[in-house]
């Protein structure tokens, strides 16, 4: 067996041993008190220790995902606080970023997920509380920022000390969970794989967002780099004021193909895929000679509030399958990131924490600036979450446990002869109508897109599979769509 391989299995065996905790944890969650269902505060009225002379373990706040779902499923609740292992360091949390990774593991729409009930979130800063065995370089009291595989989203959380970084002077921990990990995913697609460099062009989706914001930043520090950028017509005027205006700002939606073709006749040099399906196909197509397409994210995936299958499935079927001798004859390259395998499956993190000490380098020279959009307590994660789902954030949006939650609608009163209602009883009877609403319209999207789907493959079938073969029918089958989507 090579070292890869045997470095891949001890971190896929330490998986596996996470999940075992996982769900350790979760027979633990079913002692755990609920703090809120919909938002609201609330105390814990039972003590967690069962034993008598056991002293209660202290408790902290945490979102909670209870099951794979709708915004429903995620709680804030009462859990213990972490014990710290070997390797560790334990981190007052002061703030986390909501990313849209956040919204695919809800839905149960990655790959592996944890067993449920589990604590949400990749990615916080805050103090050093404690220092496990063995960890060297840090000390209470240190500030830091930390990318933990899930649990993120808590007022403690213990982390490997690989995945735990300081902040530079000046970096508050708002800004911290605003750049550390979009900003080093874009670095990463731009200099470390596509290998950005003077005068080239590129197309980016999603620029509004997180990462699209920070790899438009990080693309104008390089000189006469043409940027087009696509997202919902609502952000177009607030990125007209952004720190690094985008060249080309495009509709989403819009045929962004020809758009681009009529600035830019050859098409692009790079283009940061993050949506998949159809989209693969028109960036690959947009490429130059010598140009790079690199998918970084499956966006597509998400259509309703819960995990659509036929929409993960559509992505896949959708992309053509490009054979190495059609991308020899057209001088083209493709590519994927992916940073949650690339650290806790690839043993990545010795390279992700060199390339977050050059974004720090980056933000203290003044070279990147971080754009917040919105900032929420914890209590108000399913309204964030909703925020993000609606395509209306411009940059980072994120979580501060410190926050107090917004005030929720007064009940309005009941008629007399009515028969009176509890504020529970009425929020629980809205919920669950909501709930139906929400699954009628879900499934009603779901069977439009299933019928649409089956009356645009019909005629496309037979050529898919002949791309399959890879070889000369590939090609042609391409180069005529090519030509289709630039006509
Ligand atoms: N490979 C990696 O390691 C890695 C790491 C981080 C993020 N990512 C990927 O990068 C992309 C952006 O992530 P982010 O965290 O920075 O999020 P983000 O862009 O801040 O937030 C979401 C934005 O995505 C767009 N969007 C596209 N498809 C959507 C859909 N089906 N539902 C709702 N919104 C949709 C919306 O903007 P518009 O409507 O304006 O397009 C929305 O405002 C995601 O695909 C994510 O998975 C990849």
């Amino acid at each position: 067996m090579s070292e890869q391989q045997q470095q891949e299995n001890a971190a896929a065996a330490a998986v596996s041993n996470g999940d075992q905790q996982q769900q350790q944890n979760g027979a633990d969650n079913n002692k755990e008190k609920e703090v809120t269902e919909n938002g609201t505060t609330g105390e814990s009225a039972e003590p967690v220790a069962e034993a008598e002379n056991e002293a209660p373990k202290k408790e902290m706040r945490a979102v909670v995902l209870t099951g794979f779902g709708g915004l429903k499923s995620v709680k804030i609740l009462k859990k213990p606080e972490p014990a710290l292992n070997e390797g560790e360091i334990l981190i007052r949390v002061k703030a986390c970023g909501l990313n849209f990774q956040d919204l695919m593991v809800r839905q149960g729409a990655i790959d592996s997920p944890p067993k449920c009930p589990f604590i949400l979130g990749f990615e916080c800063a805050g103090d050093v509380e404690q220092i496990g065995e063995g960890v060297e370089d840090f000390q209470v009291g240190d500030q830091v920022v930390a990318l933990p595989e899930y649990r993120a989203w808590a007022e403690l959380v213990a982390v490997p000390a690989k995945y735990v970084y300081k902040l530079p002077k000046g970096l508050s921990y708002l800004d911290a969970v605003t750049i550390t990990m979009n900003y080093t995913v874009a670095y990463i697609l731009l200099f470390e794989i596509s290998s950005l460099s003077q005068g080239k062009s590129i197309l980016v989706h999603s620029v509004g967002g997180g990462v699209g914001q920070a790899v438009v930043q990080l693309a104008k520090t390089v000189k006469d780099v043409t940027i087009f950028g696509i997202c919902s017509k609502g952000k177009h005027e607030a990125l007209k004021e952004a720190n690094a205006p985008v060249d080309h700002l495009l509709e989403k939606g819009s045929d962004y193909v020809s758009e681009i073709r009529k600035i830019s006749p050859e098409g692009v040099d790079i283009v940061l895929d993050c949506l998949c399906g159809e989209e693969c196909n028109k960036g690959y197509n947009l490429l130059k000679p010598m140009g790079k397409y690199l998918l970084y994210g499956t966006s597509n995936v998400v259509t309703g509030e819960t995990k659509g299958f036929f929409s993960a499935a559509r992505c896949w079927w959708q992309v053509d399958k490009v054979s190495p001798l059609k991308l020899f004859d057209e001088n083209k390259s493709l590519a994927g990131f992916n940073l949650r395998h690339f650290m806790y499956l690839q043993n990545g993190a010795g390279h992700v924490k060199r390339t977050v000490d050059k974004v720090f380098q980056l933000f203290q020279e003044g070279k990147i600036k971080p754009l917040l959009d919105s900032t929420w307590a914890l209590e108000d994660v399913a309204e964030a979450m909703q925020k993000m789902h609606d395509r209306k954030n411009v940059g980072k949006i994120i979580l501060d446990p410190s926050m107090e939650p917004k005030p929720k609608p007064a009940t309005p009163a009941k008629g007399k002869d009515k028969k009176k209602q509890s504020s529970e009883e009425k929020k629980d009877n809205d919920e669950k109508k909501e709930e139906k609403k929400e699954e009628k319209k879900e499934k009603e999207e779901e069977k439009k897109e299933e019928k649409k789907e089956k009356e645009e493959k019909k005629p496309e079938a037979p050529a898919a599979a002949a791309t399959n073969g890879a070889g000369e029918p590939a090609a042609e089958e391409a180069d005529a769509k090519e030509k289709e989507s630039s006509s």
